[in-house]
This record gives structure tokens, sequence and C-alpha cells, in this order.
């Protein structure tokens, strides 16, 4: 084990992110009323090009004039690949209120695109005498991004948290899929003739926790498209938190419900995690490293597992 001890990732809630265009400023209000942890107002691929400059004032207003309360509130910013981002940054940091907690910068492919706009958003913040430092977070959707995920991660100590944008990065990839995040017909092996679907999501998911938990950054998972499909988005949310996700995004309002369900640990699992630390205190009180719980082995390992569930627990509650 490497003598350099895993940093803590913020300790805020973040189980779910709920986004809506820069461009429909009738639905922020609701947006704000929602049980979301984190709110991410659009200027990316939901606002069309001949709306960019109206959400960007329609955001700066709503930025001040809105009571978010404790939510941690982010632009999303357009991609370094358009021509829009820099106004995006620059006209976010000189015009709005400093509530504005978080940029998230989508389509990152390298460090650099981190680098560049932390340049961008130091020097307006110092000419403008800003003093809260704007957090960001990224979107890894390429090819590129999944490839670089771990100096990406590593790559300006802005960065709370990283997500993974199925579509755009099913679309880099050159995937046959069309659906947003969830089970892919195609994705299945065959065991006696019958189908078995496997997730395609998965090895990105993994690299992306392996990269944040190295760096003390928030992995979350992104949207499900097809939000008529509850039972679809809980499945994927829970693997998601199987795997070490902290979160999802919401694309509509009814599947900020479902991702505080799946990312809140449950009383029995709390329950349970404090039964495993206790019957762990008294296997340390008789000098014995490892005991039995419900007929199956616990040891100092379970501890800093039970431990994850508590300290989650305890965080959301205490917020
Ligand atoms: N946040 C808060 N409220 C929302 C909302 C959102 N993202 N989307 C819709 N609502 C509201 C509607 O205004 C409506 O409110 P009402 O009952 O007071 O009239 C209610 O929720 C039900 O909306 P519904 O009619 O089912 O949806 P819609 O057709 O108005 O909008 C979408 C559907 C998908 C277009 C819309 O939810 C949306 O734009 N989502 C975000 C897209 C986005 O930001 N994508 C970028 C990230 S991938
Ligand atoms: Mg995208």
């Amino acid at each position: 084990m490497s003598f350099r001890i895993q940093p803590a990732a913020p300790a805020r809630p973040n189980r779910c992110q709920l986004f809506g265009p820069g461009s429909r400023p009738a639905i922020f209000e609701k947006m704000a009323g929602s049980a979301a942890d984190v709110i991410n107002l659009d200027l990316e691929d939901s606002v069309a090009p001949s709306d960019k400059d109206s959400a960007r004032e329609n955001i700066i207003q709503a930025i001040g004039d809105i009571d978010w309360g404790k939510k941690t509130l982010s632009v999303r910013i357009n991609g370094l690949d358009t021509p829009y981002w820099y106004r995006d940054v620059v006209d976010l940091l000189e015009k709005s209120s400093d509530r504005l907690d978080q940029l998230m910068i989508p389509k990152v492919g390298c460090a650099a695109d981190l680098y560049a706009v932390d340049a961008l958003v130091t020097a307006v913040e110092r000419a403008k005498g800003r003093t809260k430092p704007i957090k960001f977070e990224v979107i890894i959707e390429s090819a590129a991004g999944i490839a670089h995920v771990e100096e990406i991660a590593a790559g300006s100590p802005r960065l709370e948290a990283m997500s993974l944008g199925a579509a755009d990065f099913a679309a880099s990839m050159g995937m046959a899929t069309t659906g947003i995040g969830g089970t892919q017909e195609n994705y299945y092996m065959l065991h006696e003739g019958a189908k078995h679907w496997s997730d395609p999501w998965h090895w990105a998911q993994a690299a992306i926790v392996a990269a944040c938990r190295t760096h003390g950054v928030l992995p979350v998972d992104g949207p499900f498209g097809d939000f008529s499909d509850d039972e679809g988005y809980r499945a994927q949310a829970l693997r998601s938190a199987t795997l070490g996700m902290v979160g999802k995004w919401a694309i509509h309002p009814k599947q900020v419900a479902l991702a505080n369900e799946v990312f809140t640990p449950s009383e029995k699992a709390v329950t349970e995690a404090r039964e495993i630390l206790a019957a762990m205190e008294e296997a340390k009180a008789k000098g014995e490293g490892a005991t039995v719980y419900k007929g199956r082995l616990v040891d100092i390992a379970s501890i800093k597992q039970a431990e994850v569930i508590v300290k989650q627990s305890e965080m959301i509650a205490g917020h």
C-alpha cells in the first residue's frame, strides 16, 4: 500500500444533479424547489445556438434572483471546441452573484482543458475581486476523456466532481447504441440459449471511480434518457452506487426522488454497518482481528467498508 493517504472527496451531498436548459427560465424556480442536491443550469447541448446569448443572460439573472437554498449551484458551460465557452466563463464570472458555486466543463479530453478554463476563471476572479473561488466539475464523455481520466481527475485544485456522460461517450467511442445509459439490447452473453444482459458502461464507470477516489473527487453517474422507465433508472443507479458513485443526474424532475432513494444509504444498510462495527469492536476487545457476523467473515477491512456507509449517511443527515 502506498504511504500516501487517499484524499477525501468533498463532504457534501451529491445524490442528484437536476438539469434544466438555460433557455427555459420558467422551470428555474421549480428546479430550486426540487429535492436535488445539485442544480445544473445548462448552456450547452440543451440550448440551441441561436439561444446561447439569451440563455446566458437568463442564468446570470437567476443565480442572483432565485433562492437556491443549500443546493450546490452549477452552470454547464459550452465545450472548448465551440466559440461560446469563453463568453460563458467571462460573463458568468463578471456578472453573476457569488451564489454561483461551480462550472461544469463538458467533453474534457485532457488535463490541459481544465488548466485553460482555470486560467480564464482565475483572471476574471482577480479582476472582479471575487473572493469565493469557483469550483469545477467535468464530464467524461469522449474516448480522449476516458483515456486520460486519471490526469483529468488530478487536473485542477478546483475540481470537485466528475460525471460519465453516456450519450456523447457512446458516440465518441463509435458504440452501436442510441439509448442514453442503461441496458443496451445487443450487449448480452448467451448461455444455454438464454440471453444475459451485461453492462456496457461498467468499465468506464469503474475507471472514473478509481480516478476520482485517487484524487479526492466525487464520481457521479450521468443521464438516463428514458424518463418514463423508473425501474431502468433505478437499476442503473443501483449499479453505479454499488461501484462507488455518489449520485446520478436527473434530466426530468421525476428522476430526483429515484436518485435520492438509491444514493441515501438505507436504514437497513446503516443498521447492518453499525452492527458490523460493533461486532468488530467486540472482536478487537478480545484481541481478535476477525469475527463472524450473521454467519460470514468480517475483519478489519469490513470496518472500512461499514464506515463508508455510516459516514455517508451521517454526512447527508447533517447537511
Ligand atoms: N426541472 C424542473 N422542472 C421541470 C423540468 C426540469 N428539468 N423539466 C420539466 N419540468 C416541469 C415542467 O415545467 C412541468 O411542470 P408543471 O407540472 O408545473 O407544468 C413538470 O415538470 C412536468 O414536465 P413534463 O411535461 O413531464 O416535461 P416537459 O415536456 O415540460 O420537459 C424535458 C421534458 C425532458 C424536455 C425537460 O424535462 C428538460 O428539458 N430536461 C432537461 C434537459 C437537459 O437539461 N439536458 C441536458 C443534460 S443531459
Ligand atoms: Mg454531453
